[in-house]
């Protein structure tokens, strides 16, 4: 449970909202948790036949709380909240549907690698700044993204970490379509009820099959991402990427070798 989640079924679609404007919906371990039991609950619960993940029209989520990051690793990573949450959708076999507007940043970016299918609005900027955070790539998108978009763009996204928009989503093959902002939810929950009236069974294994060729590599992936990942944030490269952000100035990593 936690108050910046909410959980709501309607006509067997799970909709899954981040609500904690005053920080952007930066993702605490209780949200983690509390993702990480409902996508499990929508495994459990044969009334659930699609996932819904969605913010705000201004804003999706700034990634994880730079807060909790700053406090370091939480012991071992699968068994952690976030691990939870990431092993769970990526092996989830109840689709997952995201509607994206406003800042999809770090995590925010990367759980739409394992969502079947991405509405964005054309206000979204998506990002993955780990490296200029003094982290490394998660959530399996350090084979995901070389896998499907090549290993330039790739490498573009996670190590220069800049900011990309909607159309560029969509040109790469991130998402299925660009919204206005005040529709993507509409227009992402008209496709999960489209999805839940669909064969149930076939759309599991449909999504099963989607994710055969990269499953047990993904799994690889997240566990050294995960492992290297802990490593970071106990950097000092890291530590200055905290505390500049704390104290709203840009990281200065001139003196690191
Ligand atoms: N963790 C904790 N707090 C966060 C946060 C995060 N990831 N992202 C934003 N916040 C907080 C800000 O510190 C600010 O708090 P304050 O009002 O006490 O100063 C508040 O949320 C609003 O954020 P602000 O930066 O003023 O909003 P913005 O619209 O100017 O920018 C973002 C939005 C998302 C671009 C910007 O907040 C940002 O870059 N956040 C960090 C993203 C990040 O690096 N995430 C980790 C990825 S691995």
């Amino acid at each position: 449970m936690s108050e910046h989640i909410s959980v709501d079924i309607q006509d067997k679609v799970q909709i899954l909202r981040l609500n904690r404007p005053d920080r952007k919906n930066a993702i605490s371990q209780a949200m983690y948790a509390a993702l990480a039991d409902a996508i499990q609950n929508a495994e459990n619960d044969g009334n659930i036949r699609c996932t819904l993940i969605t913010g705000s029209e201004e804003c999706f989520t700034a990634g994880n709380d730079l807060s909790d990051f700053a406090a370091g690793p939480v012991g071992d990573f699968e068994s952690s909240p976030v691990g939870r949450f990431l092993f769970g959708l990526a092996s989830a076999e109840t689709p997952v549907v995201a509607a994206v507007n406003g800042p999809a940043v770090g995590i925010g970016t990367t759980m739409l690698l394992h969502c079947d299918l991405v509405f964005a609005g054309n206000n979204t900027a998506f990002q993955m700044p780990f490296a200029n955070l003094g982290l490394c790539p998660e959530g399996g998108s350090s084979l995901l993204l070389p896998t499907w978009l090549g290993r330039v763009r790739a490498a573009e996204l996670l190590m220069l970490g800049g900011v990309f928009d909607a159309p560029k989503a969509s040109e790469m093959g991130l998402i299925n379509r660009v919204c206005e902002p005040a529709d993507t939810e509409a227009q992402a929950l008209q496709a999960c009820r489209q999805l839940a009236a669909q064969p149930p069974a076939a759309i599991r294994a449909t999504r099963r099959l989607l994710n055969r060729g990269c499953a047990s590599g993904l799994r690889d992936a997240m566990l050294a991402e995960g492992e290297q990942f802990g490593e970071r944030l106990k950097s000092p490269e890291a530590g200055e990427a905290f505390k500049a952000f704390m104290e709203k100035r840009k990281p200065d990593f001139s003196s690191f070798s």
